[in-house]
């Protein structure tokens, strides 16, 4: 379970989280794939500081699936989509990967399969069917209308009608994913022989899709209304998602899949889930820690998905979203931080209204790598990626509007290089690419480049304990700047400043420093006595005497 220091390896892990469809392709046909993976293993940790220096990879759903949801949607928990590759591929994969020491894992969907999954095929195919009761099926009521007034997260009822048996089946998402049954053993077990299957094949760990749906209220009673929501408004926000999301019984279930993987060495699961840090808290386990190693804490990019909008860079904003972390976990737990995925605009895309969306970014970078916490860095942000807004009409891919918010401006492929098919691929890509200003050869040898902070960043922290694994202690909160000093046993601190205004903000400096990294040069020269000068948008780490 430890590293060298006796801790368990995810605790000082920096993660990135690959789009696999968007990294590279390998075999020419637009989309990327494991192989091209295998081939930009040493971009991402050759052993160097001249590589990003990431300790372990999440890769979005590569299994079979008919893609509906890009990968979300399962027809075979224990392959690899011919798209992808096949299982050789990805066994050539893990070892390549643990031969630079870097951990893989793998994301896993149990809150849905595919319609095509032959679970599903065979649960449709008639009310006595084996795998009937896999699936939640209901009657519809007496007096018409659907089963119950839950919504799917992609818009419209989360109920399809079946013809051929006369029941709806439920789906949180998209009619092509329907909802299993974890309140059947049979279902449980066969989830869990899943996730062995993997571990078996030396699979790190896994990234679970929505952990906090896969129980419901075991009577599927109806949803609260969201006194927040006025018509016009995505339905997805209607109702409070009280009865279906973070239900209490969904806490035993965690706690079985954490039994699963307590039989092996070495291995963690980070879960997906929804809500303020004292509902992360009890995917913990709670006190006694007997739930999921991690649970993300998405409040830097939303902190309610029900009430819309994106969660500002405002020095208060920050305080306050670390102070509830901090408070909120049981001791123990560690949070789990991501300022960006595969679901949401880019970052630099939601602070860029003024303009000023790239040095945001690389603020961001600092604060990321600098919290209490396992950070995952989502593809190209440590490039400076942007959302791809313009893409036309006919290349739009993705099948949602997940809660009213469209995706695909976040997926487009990685951009290595200014060429055409931007050293991605030699064909046509499956989403158009971003700007070509924006890739890894433009920013490889500039010392000044977003893509050179990230990698001074990860190397720093991996050198230095009070980042690693260090205690978290806030500064006073104020209007400019927000601050804290983390420090490890062996006396070692570190202070991680922000200023987010777009003035220049003087910090009082807790204890004399030595600035380590900064996103301006000029920093280096700006403690001057016990004040440290924080140029507009600007981070600094700064080692403590
Ligand atoms: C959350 C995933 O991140 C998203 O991409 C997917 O569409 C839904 N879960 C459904 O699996």
């Amino acid at each position: 379970m430890h590293d060298q220091a006796g801790h368990e390896w995810w605790r000082s892990a920096v993660f990135y989280q690959l789009y696999p469809r968007s990294f590279q392709d390998a075999n020419g046909d637009g989309i990327g794939d494991l192989e091209g993976i295998i081939r930009r293993l040493d971009y991402l940790n050759d052993g160097t500081p001249r590589s990003l220096g990431i300790d372990a990879i999440w890769l979005s759903p590569t299994f079979p699936s008919p893609m509906k949801d890009f990968g979300y949607d399962v027809s075979d928990y224990r392959g690899v989509d011919p798209a992808f590759g096949d299982m050789a591929a990805m066994e050539r994969l893990i070892a390549e990967a643990h031969r630079r020491g870097i951990r893989i894992l793998l994301d896993y969907v149990p809150n849905h399969t595919s319609d095509q999954h032959p679970w599903f095929i065979d649960s449709r195919s008639s009310r006595d069917a084996a795998h009937r009761d896999w699936y939640v099926w209901r009657d519809p009521p007496p007096g018409g209308g659907f089963p119950n007034n839950w919504v799917s997260a992609f818009g419209g009822p989360a109920w399809t009608f079946d013809e051929h048996t006369g029941q709806y089946y439920l789906h949180s998402f998209l009619r092509e994913q329907p909802d299993l049954n974890w309140r059947n053993p049979e279902v449980e077990s066969a989830m869990h022989d899943v996730l062995r299957f993997w571990l078996d094949r030396g699979i790190d760990g896994f990234r679970i899709d929505v952990m906090g749906m896969v129980v419901k209220h075991p009577d599927l009673a109806d949803n609260p209304p969201n006194p927040e929501w006025t018509p016009g408004h995505s339905t997805y926000r209607q109702f409070l998602w009280t009865n279906n999301r973070n239900y209490p019984d969904v806490f035993e279930t965690v706690r079985g899949i954490r039994r699963v993987f307590d039989a092996y060495d070495e291995r963690m699961a980070v879960a997906e889930v929804f809500g303020t840090p004292a509902e992360i808290a009890n995917y913990y386990g709670g006190e006694k820690l007997d739930g999921l190693h991690l649970a993300f804490n998405f409040q830097f990019i939303h902190e309610s998905d029900l009430r819309g909008g994106f969660t500002p860079w405002d020095a208060r904003t920050i305080h306050r979203l670390i102070e509830s972390s901090e408070r909120d976990l049981p001791p123990g737990a560690q949070p789990c931080w991501a300022f960006g995925n595969h679901d949401r605009p880019r970052f630099i895309s939601r602070h860029n209204s003024d303009g000023r969306g790239d040095e945001r970014g690389r603020a961001a970078a600092l604060l990321l790598l600098g919290l209490r916490g396992t950070p995952f860095v989502y593809y190209g942000d440590e490039i400076g990626m942007v959302d791809n807004t313009a893409i036309p009409e006919e290349r739009r891919q993705d099948p949602a509007r997940y809660h009213s918010i469209w995706r695909d401006p976040a997926r487009t492929p990685m951009q290595w290089d200014a060429s055409p098919g931007r050293g991605f691929s030699r064909a046509e890509p499956w989403l158009p690419f971003g700007p070509a200003d924006i890739s890894v050869a433009a920013q490889d040898h500039d010392p000044d480049s977003m893509l050179s902070l990230y990698r001074d960043a990860t190397w720093a922290r991996r050198n230095e304990p009070a980042l690693r694994e260090g205690t978290l202690e806030l500064l006073a909160a104020n209007d400019l700047t927000v601050a804290f000093i983390r420090r490890a046993a062996e006396g070692r601190a570190v202070l991680v400043a922000v200023n987010t205004s777009a003035g220049v903000a003087s910090l009082p400096m807790p204890a004399p420093g030595r600035v380590i990294i900064a996103t301006e040069r000029t920093l280096d020269r700006s403690l001057a006595g016990s004040l440290l000068r924080l140029p507009p948008f600007s981070a600094a780490w700064v080692a403590l005497e």
